[in-house]
């Protein structure tokens, strides 16, 4: 089902035709001399991980634009995927992706490859000890007609752990067939058919996917799951599965825009933020609110409180053709026949067609200390308070220690995958 062009929310997703081609380079491009920036103090992984969210909320926006429908992807992953294009970009492009990613403020002349390794830190971080299942995938898919730079090679294998490919792009049933495989068996068979088109002139496509089903700290009792009515908005109710668990919780209230907030943490250092609107505050206006610097407030503002907890199970897999997104965010000369790919190739006229990303969640009852059966008993001098989460909402997925923002997201209709 397509529910805008620039975007396919459905798992067979459906690619849009695309136009471009490979149209060899005549004119001769000026580029702006390196922006010499001020030597920061080393840049930690907090400072990329801020960056990475500022962009991810301006992407969210973006996307928000173009529809009033559910929400999900993953900023970690966009983020990353694009880092790895940044190294095989140079001139105008580099710049121009430097910009629109944020990262600008990082880079640094004497350090070229301080970025990759900031990335490869932080996702060293993020998953240090192996508890942390994040199933990420990248891949660059390239024309065989194409030759590699080996440092570019080299680069992406190192910092991005990701797969170059060599498709024959003009055999396209076979391009077609060699990709959706490859993605097959690199995601366990969760994503069949990534795409169902393509046109012959590709020389270059970047699919990332990525799933995460974390295990909570504090599972929900599935006994006390039962169906109820989530008011999408004042013209449409639909009945959920609503879970439920009393206990004591992190809550905030922003009153400034008119939300609560409310932290589910998963094992391994990871937690779940759920933004819940006010009563008569609409979500749009929310949209609007939603940064990095708010959202980091919110995470310092909780304080531990006896809560009545419902929030609805549900399940979302989003796609996002992201060369339609990014062009309207400053960064167009990647995907167009100015693009300047020299890291990556010395073919001439190459630019990137599409790049493609996919995200799947499952919220449920399930953890792993199923044993941890809570306590459901009213004390009548302690009446706790209720967080009831039965209309539209935000959530926020994040690493606790680095604050790195791993999947954002909002539900309007939780009954809509
Ligand atoms: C592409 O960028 C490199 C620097 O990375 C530069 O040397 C080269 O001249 C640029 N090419 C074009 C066509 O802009
Ligand atoms: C849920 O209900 C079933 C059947 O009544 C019971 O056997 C099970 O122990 C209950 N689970 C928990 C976690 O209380
Ligand atoms: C929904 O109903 C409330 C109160 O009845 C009203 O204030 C609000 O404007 C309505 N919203 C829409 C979108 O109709
Ligand atoms: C793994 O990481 C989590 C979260 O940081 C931590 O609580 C746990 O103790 C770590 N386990 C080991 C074996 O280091
Ligand atoms: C991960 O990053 C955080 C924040 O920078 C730091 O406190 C922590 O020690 C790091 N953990 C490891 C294992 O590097």
């Amino acid at each position: 089902m397509f529910e805008h062009l620039y975007l396919s929310q459905s798992p067979n997703m459906v690619i849009h035709k695309m136009k471009m081609g490979f149209i060899p380079i005549v004119t001769c491009i000026c580029f702006l001399a390196p922006i010499q920036h001020a030597h920061a103090p080393s840049a930690t992984i907090a400072d990329l991980s801020f960056k990475n969210m500022d962009f991810a909320m301006d992407l969210y926006r973006k996307i928000s634009s173009f529809h009033d429908k559910n929400i999900f992807f993953s900023p970690l992953s966009i983020s990353t995927s694009f880092a790895a294009l940044l190294m095989a970009s140079g001139g105008n492009t580099r710049e121009e992706m430097l910009r629109g990613l944020n990262l600008e403020q990082l880079e640094q002349a004497d350090q070229p490859e301080l970025i990759p390794r900031l990335f490869q830190v932080l996702s060293e971080n993020i998953t240090q000890n192996g508890s942390l299942k994040l199933d990420q995938g990248m891949a660059l898919f390239m024309s065989r007609q194409l030759e590699v730079q080996k440092m570019f090679e080299d680069q992406i294998k190192e910092f991005f752990n990701a797969d170059i490919k060599s498709v024959d792009f003009g055999d396209t049933k076979g391009a077609i067939h060699l990709i959706n495989e490859y993605v097959k068996r690199r995601t366990g068979d969760k994503v069949t058919e990534i795409i169902s088109s393509l046109d012959s002139e590709t020389k270059l496509m970047l699919i990332n996917t990525i799933f995460f089903q974390g295990a909570w700290q504090m599972p929900f009792d599935a006994n006390f799951t039962e169906s109820t009515p989530f008011y999408i908005d004042n013209y449409s109710v639909v009945q959920v599965p609503m879970m439920f668990m009393e206990d004591k919780f992190y809550m905030m209230e922003d009153f400034q825009i008119g939300a609560k907030g409310l932290k589910l943490p998963y094992q391994e250092g990871v937690s779940m933020l759920i933004l819940l609107p006010n009563k008569g505050v609409d979500y749009t206006v929310i949209d609007e609110e939603i940064t990095a610097e708010k959202f980091l407030s919110w995470i310092k503002r909780l304080q531990k409180t006896k809560l009545e907890v419902h929030i609805p199970k549900f399940k979302m897999e989003q796609s996002y053709s992201l060369h339609n997104l990014l062009p309207e965010m400053g960064m167009a000369s990647i995907f167009s026949n100015s693009a300047n790919l020299t890291k990556l190739s010395k073919s001439s006229g190459l630019k990137v067609s599409e790049v493609l990303h996919k995200a799947v969640i499952e919220v449920d009852e399930t953890g792993t200390t199923a044993a941890a059966a809570t306590t459901i008993g009213i004390t009548p001098y302690s009446l706790p308070r209720t967080f009831t989460v039965n209309k539209p909402f935000f959530f926020f997925i994040y690493h606790e220690d680095t604050n790195c923002m791993l999947f954002m997201g909002r539900v309007i209709d939780p009954t809509k995958n």
